[in-house]
């Protein structure tokens, strides 16, 4: 036993082999059953596509960067639990293309961030965070409630994400460009649109579309779409 061994520690090569043996072999042991379970990814109930200004607004967030300051996974982890809410799941980024989990905390997670603020906070606090955060080193992005919301891609940019696997319905594409309308007008009856996209949040009161109104209607949306007291929720409780 001692003698063979000896023959492994002085054979670099043959050390190297049985090492990457041994550890394969615990990462198959990890990882193989995450493949086969059910229960690795939680069913949950809730979890809806973006409404198309939503993903307009999300896409303005991921070429702004906010990700660079910005985490969206809540570790479950008993402070961050208390500072941030339920823990984030898998299945509430499983439309996320690509997800925005990130790990860079100069700001605070926004996993949950939707229902946190008004819709004022957020428009005073994109245009010029010290203004109510007077400590706050976050840049201003003062130039997106000046810049209309390009619309026109609209009904292509929610087909790009049903080739990707998020499940949208015709009836959902082809009133992409009026359900973005409706969103952004408080005023506007809400009815169709919360139906095809529950706990959708209305920003604005008609007038231009601006990326404005698109990243808070993003922004307001995170963290929301799972209701952790549902009894279809029960596995999920804390
Ligand atoms: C340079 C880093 C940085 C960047 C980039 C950045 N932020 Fe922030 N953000 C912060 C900091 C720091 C805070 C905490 C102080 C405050 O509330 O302003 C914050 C706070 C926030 C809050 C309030 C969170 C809470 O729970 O109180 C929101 C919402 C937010 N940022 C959204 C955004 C969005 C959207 C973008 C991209 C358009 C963005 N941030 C880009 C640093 C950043």
């Amino acid at each position: 036993m001692f003698i063979r061994h000896e023959t492994i520690e002085k054979n670099a090569f043959l050390m190297l082999i049985l090492t990457l043996l041994v550890i394969s072999i615990g990462g198959i042991v990890e990882v193989i059953p995450l493949f086969t379970i059910e229960t690795t990814v939680e069913h949950v109930t809730g979890v809806r596509p973006y409404t198309p200004l939503e993903s307009r607004g999300r896409d303005i967030y991921v070429r702004e960067g906010c990700y660079t300051c910005h985490s969206q996974m809540i570790r479950a982890l008993r402070d961050e639990v208390e500072r941030y809410g339920h823990y984030s799941i898998a299945a509430e980024s499983m439309y996320d293309h690509p997800f925005q989990w990130g790990s860079k905390r100069i700001g605070p997670d926004l996993a949950r961030v939707g229902g946190k603020y008004s819709n004022d906070w957020h428009y005073a606090h994109l245009i010029n965070a010290q203004s109510v955060v007077p400590e706050s080193l976050m840049p201003h992005y003062a130039f997106l409630a000046d810049t209309r919301l390009d619309l026109d891609d609209l009904t292509k940019r929610l087909k790009a994400q049903r080739a990707v696997g998020v499940p949208y319905t015709d009836e959902q594409i082809a009133n992409a460009q009026a359900d973005a309308r409706t969103q952004t007008d408080t005023n506007a009856d809400q009815k169709a649109l919360l139906k095809r996209y529950p706990k959708a949040v209305a920003v604005g009161t008609g007038g231009t579309i601006t990326e404005m109104d698109a990243l808070i209607a993003y922004l307001q949306v995170l963290g929301t779409m799972v209701d952790f007291a549902d009894p279809a929720n029960e596995n999920l409780r804390q």
